[in-house]
């Protein structure tokens, strides 16, 4: 409650003094950041036996505790609910993230719910409202699928590994690596420190050749793998939109042994850096629960995770219905 009175007070404030003076108005905006940001993640039908066994939905803990880990919580976003309730979601939550998986790009629930977010946030940010939208690695495909209309993605096979980045020109202006520091940016661009576990990319020549994908998206970093040259992370030109082909949260928080995850000191300040900026995103959204309870009732927290890693790659998973 304490919370909800003290939006409205700012606000309150804000409307009363920019009535007497205008110029008092935008000194104050920037002062109601949100320091209590509550990020949505998409969940996706479980597909393994194992998994089915627990539940028809799931999201991998992973990305639960890579957003808490910079300072947000989560709410997990179910599978076949009802456009109001997804109407109501989408306004009390300040981003959207979109994790990586195997289900169709094309027909799945979790696409689905995905396509409705990505809409509301494009809409919302083109009438002043800031609702920012992360995808990672299958959440990254998806969004160059819901951006194009279509599947435009190559066979890379690029399971397992853990690779560099190569920057491009526009990434040094980029609103995700600007606050990166420069050790990390080092480590980036010279240690294998991004973990990646895709067998299909979006490679550099079909982004360039479609114009929608083109003139939506820069070009932050790029991989070479089986002489395919594919996009690694991306952000929108206009909108507060990202994605990563590799998977930051696994370095911290996936303990399965492969060379594809990277655990060294560096591939941790990665994955921090990395939350911290997508965090620092929703911050900048004002959304928020019509009460205490809502919000209470939303939450993560509600669930337990499962430890699945004795019979499956990720540690924990967070399984629904
Ligand atoms: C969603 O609803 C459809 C149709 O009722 C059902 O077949 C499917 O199993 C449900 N999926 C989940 C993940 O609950
Ligand atoms: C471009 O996209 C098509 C699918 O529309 C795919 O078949 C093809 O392999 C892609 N080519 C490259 C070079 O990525
Ligand atoms: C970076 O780009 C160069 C030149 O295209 C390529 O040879 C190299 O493999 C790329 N590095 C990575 C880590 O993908
Ligand atoms: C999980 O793996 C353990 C051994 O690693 C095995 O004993 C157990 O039966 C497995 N559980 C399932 C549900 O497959």
């Amino acid at each position: 409650m304490a919370r909800l009175l003290g939006w409205r007070w700012k606000l309150g404030a804000c409307a009363f003094l920019s009535l007497f003076c205008p110029s008092v108005f935008s000194f104050v905006l920037p002062r109601s950041e949100n320091d209590r940001p509550i990020i949505g993640i998409v969940a996706q039908e479980s597909i393994s036996k194992i998994f089915k066994r627990f539940g028809s939905s799931y999201i991998a803990a992973s990305y639960v505790k890579f957003l808490e880990s910079a300072g947000a919580r989560v709410v997990p976003i179910r599978l076949n609910r009802s456009d109001e309730e997804y109407e109501k979601i989408f306004h009390s939550i300040n981003g959207i993230l979109y994790p990586g998986g195997a289900v169709s790009l094309e027909t799945s629930e979790f696409s689905r719910v995905a396509k409705i977010f990505y809409n509301k946030a494009l809409e919302a940010y083109d009438s002043g409202d800031y609702f920012p939208v992360w995808g990672t690695c299958m959440g990254h495909e998806l969004l160059t699928f819901l951006t194009s209309g279509e599947n435009l993605l190559t066979w890379t096979n690029t399971n397992g590994f853990s690779l560099p980045l190569n920057f491009t020109q526009g990434a040094k202006g980029s609103r995700m690596f600007k606050h990166f520091p420069d050790d990390v940016l080092q480590a980036l661009t010279s240690e294998p420190v991004t973990s990646h576990f895709h067998f299909w990319s979006l490679s550099v020549q079909n982004f360039t050749e479609n114009k929608k994908l083109s003139s939506f998206y820069k070009i932050l970093t790029t991989n070479v793998h089986n002489d395919i040259e594919f996009i690694s992370t991306m952000e929108a030109y206009k909108y507060p939109v990202y994605g990563v082909q590799w998977h930051p949260e696994k370095s911290p928080f996936e303990w399965k042994i492969s060379p594809g995850i990277p655990h060294s000191q560096s591939a941790i300040k990665v994955a921090f850096f990395t939350a911290d900026f997508f965090v620092s995103e929703a911050r900048k959204s004002s959304h928020r629960f019509f009460s205490k309870e809502d919000e209470t009732n939303a939450l993560i927290y509600n669930f337990n995770p499962v430890f699945t890693g004795k019979n499956h790659s990720f540690e924990q998973a967070y399984f629904f219905d």
